[in-house]
């Protein structure tokens, strides 16, 4: 595995050099975020050695390089989820390739369903913990100890110090942040009424099919984590509503600009 990292290292510094010092994972309905880089160069997954490849024609997906809010960066545009039928170490492959490049802090975005009865549709939610249900744990087997340690701590795996900044971001901007805890989820199904209603009772104030996996294998390497989700639905609400994947796009377009907003700023600040 260690020896896959690296080969998908050295073929991407082959292509380009600049050492990236933060990664972006951009999730559903997010990817117009790109615009604001200043792109240096792009690669695309299927030409790196042992990336995933899509199972989805047409959606390739690419590693974007260049420059936000005056910093190196490089942005995943297409992220690989598990309901795809990946393993988990499939999904986290390209998080611990962006690791291996260089960088130290990693921005997560999702569209997710709020649980919180105070969300509304449109709203970011800045993620300060999060529950794992049902998602298979990354680091399950053999642990690389070049990677991190067996036993990974998971008491802060949401940096509170880049939580205070995007806080203060977010007023000076005008934007209402609201904060909470994101639950993981397998997918592809939107929840049943009845388990949106469980999923809150847990502890959870937003739910989504992403995100976790990618988070547990960043932690496991030391990469400090900011993560947000845009409410693209409500779980709990009224009897007739349905939930489609077009409204969840929807809403997560519409947010962006106040998810890039923030993004860029904390970039600048690093
Ligand atoms: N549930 C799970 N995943 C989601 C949702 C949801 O309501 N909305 C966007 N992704």
């Amino acid at each position: 595995m260690i020896a896959k990292i690296k080969e998908a290292v050295a073929y991407i510094q082959s292509q380009y050099q600049t050492k990236p010092i933060a990664g972006i994972v951009l999730g559903s309905g997010l990817g117009s975020f790109t615009r604001e880089m200043n792109v240096e160069k792009e690669i695309k997954y299927s030409a790196i050695p042992h990336f995933p490849v899509s199972s989805v024609e047409g959606h390739s997906g690419k590693l974007i390089f260049g420059e936000l809010g005056g910093k190196k960066v490089v942005c995943m545009s297409g992220r690989f989820h598990y309901y795809e039928g990946y393993s988990a170490q499939d999904v986290v492959f390209p998080i611990r390739v962006m690791k291996f490049l260089g960088i130290q802090t990693l921005f997560i975005s999702n569209a997710a369903g709020g649980m919180n009865l105070n969300f509304k549709v449109g709203e970011l939610m800045v993620i300060n913990d999060h529950v794992s249900l049902f998602a298979v744990n990354p680091l399950l087997g053999k642990n690389y100890d070049e990677l991190g340690p067996r036993f990974p701590d998971m008491s802060e795996p949401y940096s509170k110090e880049l939580i205070k900044k995007a806080k203060v971001i977010a007023a000076a901007k005008n934007i209402d942040l609201k904060e909470g805890v994101y639950v993981g989820v397998t997918g592809p199904t939107f929840e049943t009424r009845a388990e949106y209603k469980l999923l809150h009772i847990v502890g959870g104030d937003a739910v989504g099919m992403s995100t976790v996996q990618e988070v547990i294998a960043a932690v496991h390497m030391g990469v400090t984590v900011f993560a947000m989700s845009v409410i693209t639905d409500l779980g709990i609400r009224e009897e007739e509503n349905k939930i489609t994947h077009e409204e969840v796009l929807q809403a997560a377009k519409e947010a962006e600009p106040k998810l890039t907003a923030i993004f860029k700023e904390l970039i600048a600040q690093l």
